[in-house]
């Protein structure tokens, strides 16, 4: 939008300088003084009308660079947000593998403390059998 606003500002000017600079000689009655009077106070209505340009330029370029801005701030604070639930999602994620590893530490620890029962069991029985088989012997 900006870009179409400075394009047609510039064929204004041209244009206009182009019809100050083609009228000006034909002037009859002018001396020389009111030539240059004339053509100072068209130099500076062109000036007044360059620096408005320019202020609605900075102005439309200002207001680009605040939505830029608001843009790259919601970004991050989405961005943030996302972190915040990653981390959060981690810390779960972290906790259910310590429980799971737990659980199976626990089940293996019951595992084991069965078969060592079991072990003991079968050593009782072999001694109670070996003292069979010492007593039968006997
Ligand atoms: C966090 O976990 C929830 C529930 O499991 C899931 O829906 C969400 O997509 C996760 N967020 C991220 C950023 O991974």
């Amino acid at each position: 939008m900006a870009r179409t606003h400075v394009y047609f500002c510039a064929l204004f000017i041209s244009t206009f300088s182009s019809v100050v600079l083609a009228l000006e000689p034909v002037c009859p009655v002018c001396s020389k003084y009111d030539y240059e009077e004339k053509l100072l106070e068209r130099v500076i209505r062109m000036e007044f009308t360059v620096e408005k340009i320019v202020n609605d330029n900075k102005a439309a370029v200002s207001d680009q660079i605040n939505e830029g801005l608001d843009i790259v701030r919601r970004e991050n604070a989405q961005l943030r947000e996302l972190i915040s639930e990653m981390s959060t999602n981690l810390t779960d994620y972290e906790r259910q593998q310590s429980n799971k590893v737990e659980e199976s530490l626990s089940s293996a620890r019951a595992s084991l403390d069965d078969a060592i029962q079991l072990t003991k069991g079968y050593k009782d029985v072999s001694h109670i059998r070996n003292c069979n088989v010492h007593t039968v012997n006997t």
